[in-house]
């Protein structure tokens, strides 16, 4: 099978690169490969590749900047997904896309399901969002993974940020109003890989029978301040911290362009039970992405 993997240089992207050759034959591209701003570009790549596997690791991630940059924002995670999955039903192309629980309010006060209504606070939301509708409206096979709090040891990830304050602070104030899971991207590369190895006969029936959204996330949920705290309790290089304190605060005292919601965690519950697969706590996951 031809697998095209979009966004490769991402968190996500990374962990695909390392993964996916065992499962076909990859094309792994980036941004200098294939702007995700040029639609007819991204209808051109998938009618002469022809893959019979899309994923679509790549998004406009960045939250805040998403507030300015709304119609850029809307191209990468509305229209671009739309054309990715219009082109593979067209090519009879299983299609693989994530989404965030940010298209919630975060007013429910306990984990969301995908029948909850959605309410996206920012533009980021909103856009990704709109992306859904799209993908439901165009495609056929495919699988809208909704996940939260993406984290990485590569890049600019909430792990490496706090790693790299608490070399550079003596007290640490870290927000412990918004919850939410954190979820390695390793894992979800992986629990995506046996979603799609585990088919019998033919993977584009198979997803074609379960597509939807579902909810995909690390298992459990936490604050952000008791992330955190987790994270420099497993910090391999722990004499290089300088901190002395880390103290929970509001997320009012620290003001940003774009709203968040402040309790988003995911229920998986669906996904687990219709793939039959297990989500790992988030604070063992963190534990073995931390270990040297
Ligand atoms: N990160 C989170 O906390 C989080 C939370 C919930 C859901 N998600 C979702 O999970 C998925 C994976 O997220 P991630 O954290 O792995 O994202 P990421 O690390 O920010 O990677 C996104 C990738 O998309 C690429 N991209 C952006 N604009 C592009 C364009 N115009 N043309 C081509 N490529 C472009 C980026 O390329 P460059 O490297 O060139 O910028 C980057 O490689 C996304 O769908 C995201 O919305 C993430």
């Amino acid at each position: 099978m031809k697998i095209l993997l979009l966004g490769k240089s991402g968190q996500l992207g990374w962990e695909f690169r390392r993964l996916l050759p065992i499962l076909g034959d990859l094309i792994a591209l980036d941004r200098e490969e294939l702007d995700l701003g040029d639609m007819a570009a991204i209808q051109k790549t998938i009618d002469e590749l022809k893959p019979g596997l899309i994923i679509n690791a790549s998004a406009y991630t960045d939250v805040d900047l998403s507030e300015k940059e709304i119609e850029l924002a809307t191209k990468i995670n509305a229209l671009a997904p739309g054309v990715m999955a219009e082109r593979s039903r067209k090519h009879s192309a299983v299609f693989i896309h994530y989404s965030t629980d940010y298209v919630f309010d975060g007013q429910k006060g306990s984990p969301y399901k995908e029948s909850d209504p959605t309410y996206p606070l920012n533009m980021y939301g909103k856009s990704k969002l709109a992306g859904e509708e799209n993908i439901k409206q165009a495609g056929e096979a495919y699988l809208i993974l909704r996940t939260s709090w993406v984290y990485s040891l590569r890049g600019n990830s909430f792990v490496n940020k706090v790693l790299k304050w608490s070399r550079q602070n003596k007290i640490l104030k870290v927000v412990s109003d918004q919850v939410s899971s954190p979820t390695w991207a390793r894992t979800l590369a992986e629990i995506t890989g046996f979603v799609l190895a585990e088919h019998k006969k033919d993977l584009y029936e198979e997803i074609r029978e379960r597509s939807g959204i579902y909810h995909l996330t690390g298992g459990g949920y936490t604050s952000r301040y008791d992330w955190a705290k987790q994270i420099l309790a497993n910090d391999p290089e722990r004499s290089e911290q300088i901190v002395q304190a880390i103290e929970p605060a509001s997320s009012d005292e620290f003001p940003t362009p774009a709203v968040r919601p402040l309790f988003s965690a995911l229920d998986c519950t669906l996904f687990e039970e219709r793939f039959g697969l297990r989500l790992p706590d988030w604070r063992d996951t963190l534990q073995l992405a931390m270990t040297r």
